[in-house]
């Protein structure tokens, strides 16, 4: 077993055929679509005879699966090599499966085969990558604050086969394997309680992550954090005994004329709202608060990992919001890193305060393209629910990074930033004021605030993942309960996506 930080995917190898012995432990997958006499068809593939099909065809039928989306049934095929097979539904036919599909499919089968250790799977001939991050996020567990009393005790996944004829598969399947693996990782960071993951712990966890991967790692505390006038992160993290910290992480894989990516990520280990403190209901979801930092940590180690040739360098705030004597008080003025000066009318608006700090620090590198990532408003979820990121900044990387979130399955939309709403957020003391004083629009405030930080030239897009982050319902799909990793896998599209077109 390695010992490298973060989380322990299961090995994945690839095959062009079925097993040549029995695997007495091990289920296979078998996609199925809903035929035309709404009986449960096992998709064509190059992996089983007619005898296998017939037999998993008649065993679902004789169950009434009908190969809806989503259905999984548990059949018996003594022909094959494998202890069982789980039939998936995926919807009628189709030629091509687009998205998602087969992403969730297989994230789907992962939570009906709990407890099994080694899996063989034919979704991979529909979509490699898809079939992969399904099955490792779908099988994600975090079961490290239990005790062996309500401990799991059946066994975690430890080994999938994809199989597959293509050529490319085995590339493929290591980048999916290292994609699951950096949302897992993310995930595990947000799952992660607040009273063990406060910012000096948070920035110690990052720089074991980021050395692991050859990144060079910098971490300031509060007396560096004073001392150089990042009055954001100074003015949030003051109220809390567990100080702040910026942790910063790059990676240089630009060859000539490759482009420079800056990402920054909200690191809030805990957000109580401060002396604007919340109200008691749910506030323990605020354990969330750092899950747009968790994405930008994963994200950099994942493209380290990846070796793209580009440069990526992360910088993470991370900060306590915590009401005390020390706190900073509504109506307090601090002055945010670079100069503008702020009055906090609000201090559960607190994320504005550190984020403005890291941008404006991430833009002192001149890097090309720069993307934020953060739980920042409540309104992001009313106004777009819990799955659905809202994606703002500039306009044309804003579209590119929306619709590449669209391709990868985690749905971000793109948002205006009406010049107008700057108005709202005029101080009589200050030269800005951390919120406005109406109720509308508070998604697209928080990113006109933000905005004033980023450097002329620069692409910018603003994420905004305040309920995406963090599942407070059921699983579906490859989501369980809890951190969901998301933005990761679009912030790492976003990435690839620029490291091949610039
Ligand atoms: N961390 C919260 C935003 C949030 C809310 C994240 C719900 C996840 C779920 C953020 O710091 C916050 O409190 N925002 C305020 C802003 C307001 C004071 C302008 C909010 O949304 O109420
Ligand atoms: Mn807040
Ligand atoms: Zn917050």
């Amino acid at each position: 077993m390695s010992t490298a930080p973060g989380y322990q995917s299961p090995t994945v190898t690839v095959a062009a055929t079925l097993p040549k012995r029995r695997i007495g432990s091990a289920v296979l997958i078998v996609p199925v679509v809903t035929g035309d006499d709404d009986r449960a068809t096992v998709v064509a593939n190059p992996f089983l005879d007619a005898e296998a099909v017939g037999e998993i065809e008649v065993a679902l039928e004789s169950l009434g699966a009908k190969g809806g989306s989503d259905q999984t049934t548990r059949v018996l095929a003594p022909s094959l090599p494998v202890a069982s097979v789980l039939a998936v539904g995926l919807g009628k036919a189709r030629d091509e499966w687009p998205g998602d599909v087969i992403r969730r499919a297989s994230g789907v089968a992962a939570r009906a085969l709990s407890g099994t250790e080694n899996v063989v799977t034919l979704l991979s001939e529909l979509d490699l990558d898809g079939a992969i991050e399904g099955l490792i996020l779908g099988a994600y567990r975090f079961s490290e604050f239990r005790s062996p009393k309500t401990a799991p005790k059946d066994p975690r996944l430890t080994s999938i086969t994809a199989l597959s004829t293509d050529r490319g598969a085995k590339a493929a399947a290591v980048r999916a394997t290292n994609v699951a693996t950096a949302v897992a990782t993310a995930r595990d960071l947000v799952n992660t309680p607040p009273s063990h993951l406060f910012p000096d712990e948070f920035a110690k966890r990052a720089r074991a992550l980021g050395e692991a991967a050859g990144l060079e790692v910098e971490v300031l505390d509060e007396k560096a954090l004073a001392k150089a006038g990042y009055g954001g992160i100074v003015g949030v993290g003051q109220g809390s005994s567990r100080p702040p910290r910026l942790v910063r992480l790059t990676y240089r894989g630009a060859k000539r004329k490759g482009k420079r990516v800056a990402l920054v990520g909200k690191g809030i280990t805990f957000d109580t709202g401060g002396i604007s403190i919340k109200p008691a209901a749910n506030m323990h979801q605020m354990t969330s608060d750092m899950g747009g930092a968790a994405a930008v940590i994963a994200t950099v180690v994942l493209a380290a990992k990846q070796q793209l040739p580009i440069d990526v360098i992360a910088t993470v705030p991370m900060a306590e919001n915590m009401p005390s004597s020390t706190a900073q008080r509504p109506g307090d003025v601090l002055t945010q890193y670079g100069g503008i000066t702020v009055e906090v009318l609000n201090t559960d608006a607190e994320g504005r305060l550190i984020l403005a700090d890291g941008i404006v620090r991430a833009c002192e590198d001149d890097p090309d393209y720069l993307i934020e990532t953060s739980t920042l408003t409540g309104a992001q979820t009313v106004a777009l629910g819990g799955r659905t990121p809202g994606v703002m900044g500039s306009d044309e990387f804003r579209d590119r990074v929306a619709t590449l979130s669209q391709a990868v399955g985690e749905n971000g939309w793109a948002m205006p930033l009406p010049d107008e709403l700057k108005d709202d957020l005029k101080s009589t003391v200050a030269d800005l004021a951390n919120v406005s004083g109406s109720r509308y629009a508070g998604m697209l405030v928080a990113g006109v605030y933000l905005r004033e930080f980023v450097a002329d030239g620069v692409q910018w897009a603003h994420i905004d993942v305040a309920g995406p982050a963090y599942n407070t319902g059921g699983p579906w799909g490859y989501t369980g309960k809890g951190g969901t990793g998301v933005p990761t896998r679009t912030m790492f599209a976003v990435l690839e996506d620029i490291a091949q077109n610039g």
